[in-house]
């Protein structure tokens, strides 16, 4: 086990509205043009059965964020992302961890998602945690298949 990394003193917590502006200034800088706006994060978080976790260093540095939802049995991982500096120490894994813990403790059985085909981290990072595809939306992204996954605790 590695010591002293930025895995080793991230902590996961419930985002508060007041994470929102930041959260989507990171959202921008990662995701570009298909960013989600403050005013959608805002959107997001009014909605019943959605949940937003933040991961933090010890100097409260965001590390990452998970959006999920759930309705009738089903739960979506909306958005994931991890900052630059986070990535590749199992931050990903924890984020995707508490928002399936989430929603498995809210009564869905089944979690999907939906992936750019050339997203390589995102599908390993899925692949990894146990979700399987299942189908294809062609040409959902610019120039790119969405590969449809879920995962069956
Ligand atoms: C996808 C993302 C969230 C992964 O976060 P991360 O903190 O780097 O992931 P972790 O360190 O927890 O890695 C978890 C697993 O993913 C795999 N993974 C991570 N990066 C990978 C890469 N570049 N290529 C292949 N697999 C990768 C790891 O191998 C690991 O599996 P293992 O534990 O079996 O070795 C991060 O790369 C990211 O924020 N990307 C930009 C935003 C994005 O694309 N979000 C997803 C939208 S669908």
């Amino acid at each position: 086990m590695s010591t002293g990394s930025v895995h080793d003193q991230v902590s996961i917590s419930e985002l508060s509205w007041w994470d929102l502006d930041e959260i989507a200034d990171h959202d921008a800088a990662i995701f570009g043009p298909t960013a989600w706006t403050l005013t959608y994060y805002w959107a997001v978080r009014a909605q019943a059965g959605t949940v937003m976790f933040a991961a933090r260093t010890a100097t409260s540095a965001l590390a990452g964020w998970i959006v999920m939802s759930t309705a009738g049995g089903e739960a979506d991982v909306m958005t994931i992302a991890t900052t630059e500096a986070g990535r590749g120490q199992g931050i990903g894994r924890r984020l995707l961890q508490a928002g399936t813990d989430w929603a498995l403790s809210r009564g869905a059985e089944v979690v999907h998602l939906e992936v750019d085909e050339h997203n390589e981290s995102a599908l390993g990072l899925y692949r990894s945690f146990g979700f399987s595809e299942w189908g294809r939306r062609p040409d959902y992204y610019p120039g790119a298949d969405a590969i449809l996954m879920r995962y069956r605790p």
